[in-house]
């Protein structure tokens, strides 16, 4: 199979055609969705929780993210890896390109940072050192102790505003992805309508380019509570290829985000 580029995720959303993206933290599940036929594997953060049992994302440290990421590119072939900035590595610009140069040495083709106008300037000076930016709005749980809990963002007239001016500000930055997480199914398409980048919800909507899920929500193995957005893809199946296969499938038909999953 073809590699998967920023061309050519640009090219699915032209056309309409779903972009399915999971986490993926080895080589040997990197190989697996690789060939179930995941465009977008990401090194969530969200390694802290589902495999080091932290209650937050916030003690991942950039070794940890640069250590899963060089196994998932040793694992895959063609999909595309981002690979997630922790919490205090993006502070400056500066800072941000050096330790995304460390991501991207390790075998991301893209980082991913959480948050809004802020991180503007950040988005233009990675992109312009030819690292390409995923964007990351709605809940960010890196902030989870400002926003006082993993609730649901978007939800009042003044909010899903920022939300919109935020997305702009960004893709006109520069960011070549922008993942939005926990908001209104109609604000997820409004912001994917007004952007020429893909979108890739998770509980943001069945209207996004594409959706990602947690790979230990999709497989039902994550013992903590699980969120409205998750879907256990096991359910009636006997292999994990057969679970990813029908993850990557859904979002293809549409059918997965259904309307139990969506605010
Ligand atoms: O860390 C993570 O898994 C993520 C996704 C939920 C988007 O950031
Ligand atoms: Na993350």
């Amino acid at each position: 199979t073809k590699a998967v580029t920023i061309p050519s995720l640009n090219a699915m959303r032209a056309a309409g055609n779903k972009i399915s993206m999971l986490t993926c933290y080895d080589a040997s599940f990197a190989a697996l969705m690789d060939r179930c036929g995941v465009e977008v594997l990401l090194i969530g953060d969200s390694l802290g929780m589902v495999c080091n049992g932290h209650q937050s994302t916030l003690p991942v440290t950039l070794a940890e993210v640069a250590y899963h990421t060089a196994a998932v590119a040793r694992g895959s072939k063609s999909a595309m890896i981002v690979a997630d900035m922790p919490f205090g590595t993006y502070a400056t610009k500066e800072a941000a390109f050096d330790n995304a140069v460390k991501l991207i040495q390790a075998g991301a083709h893209m980082v991913k940072i959480e948050g809004g106008a802020w991180l503007a300037d950040t988005v233009r000076f990675l992109t312009e050192r030819a690292i390409p930016v995923c964007a990351h709005l709605g809940l960010t749980p890196q902030s989870v102790h400002q926003l006082g809990g993993y609730k649901v963002q978007g939800k009042t007239i003044e909010s899903a505003d920022q939300l919109r001016s935020d997305a702009v500000l960004l893709a006109e930055s520069g960011a070549a992805m922008l993942v939005l997480e926990a908001i209104p199914a109609g604000l997820g398409k409004d912001v994917t309508d007004i952007l020429a980048i893909p979108t890739i919800g998770i509980g943001a909507g069945p209207d996004c380019s594409g959706q990602v899920l947690v790979m230990h929500d999709l497989l039902g193995v994550f013992p903590g509570r699980k969120a409205r957005f998750v879907k256990n893809f096991m359910d009636g199946q006997t292999t994990i290829d057969a679970a990813v296969s029908a993850y990557v499938n859904a979002v293809k038909d549409g059918s997965f985000p259904a309307p139990e999953h969506c605010f």
